[in-house]
């Protein structure tokens, strides 16, 4: 299952976002804003209980966000929506997952891993800006099935036709939700029109 979430504030910051003069400190501050307003659509049925709380006025009924929630950052681009994640959700903690695609053949190399331990409650938000081949995204969803992890959803900026696809078929329980379908892989892999290197354009490595 993909959402393709089209709210004006997410669809305004991603047209600034693509654009080449746009600088890695502005580039790293949409992409923070546009994680925010991917997570209020795509956390929107996270679990809660119920709870009461005290105003100077007397009892109102309340809620509590229920389970372990866990951010999963893919390396390296994914460094960029780590943070905002954990500033809505303070509570939540974070696993890393470094992958690096093959320049030549876009396989995912894998080379850090560092996941907190799974609950049976356990939540997990995959983020990575970008979804082309779909190789890096299955790959770490399959790392976080085999160290425990069963309840995943992916928080993605620019997807194409051919990762979604993949992602799909290959982990059709874990829903995406990203700002935008584009056009179609090049011959080198990367997604057009898309925005170029996320990891280059965050840390201004060009
Ligand atoms: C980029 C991006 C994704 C991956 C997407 O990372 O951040 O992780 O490519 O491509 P795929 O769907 O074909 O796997 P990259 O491997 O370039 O590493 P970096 O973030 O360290 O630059
Ligand atoms: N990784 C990126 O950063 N950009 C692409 O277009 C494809 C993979």
């Amino acid at each position: 299952m993909h959402t393709v979430v089209q709210h004006p504030l997410l669809q305004h910051r991603l047209t600034i976002l693509r654009a080449t003069k746009t600088d890695p400190k502005l580039f790293r501050e949409l992409v923070h804003e546009m994680t925010r307003l991917l997570a209020f659509d795509a956390l929107r049925n996270l679990p809660t209980v119920p709870v009461s709380v005290r105003t100077p006025m007397g009892d109102a009924a309340g809620v509590k966000i229920e389970g372990h929630i866990v951010v999963a950052p893919i390396l390296r681009a994914g460094m960029g929506m780590l943070e905002p994640m954990l500033e809505i959700l303070p509570y939540a903690t974070a696993g890393v997952i470094g992958t690096k695609r093959n320049e030549e053949t876009a396989e995912p190399i894998p080379y850090y891993l560092n996941l907190p331990k799974p609950f049976p409650d356990s939540f997990v938000v995959l983020v990575d800006p970008m979804l082309a081949t779909g190789g890096s995204a299955c790959d770490a969803i399959s790392t976080l099935k085999k160290n425990g992890f069963s309840k995943i959803v992916f928080l993605n900026i620019i997807s194409c036709p051919e990762g979604i696809a993949r992602l799909e078929k290959e982990h059709p329980d874990v829903p995406v939700f990203t700002a935008s379908i584009d056009e179609r892989l090049n011959d080198r892999h990367y997604i057009v029109p898309g925005l170029g290197d996320a990891g280059d354009r965050l840390f201004g490595t060009l």
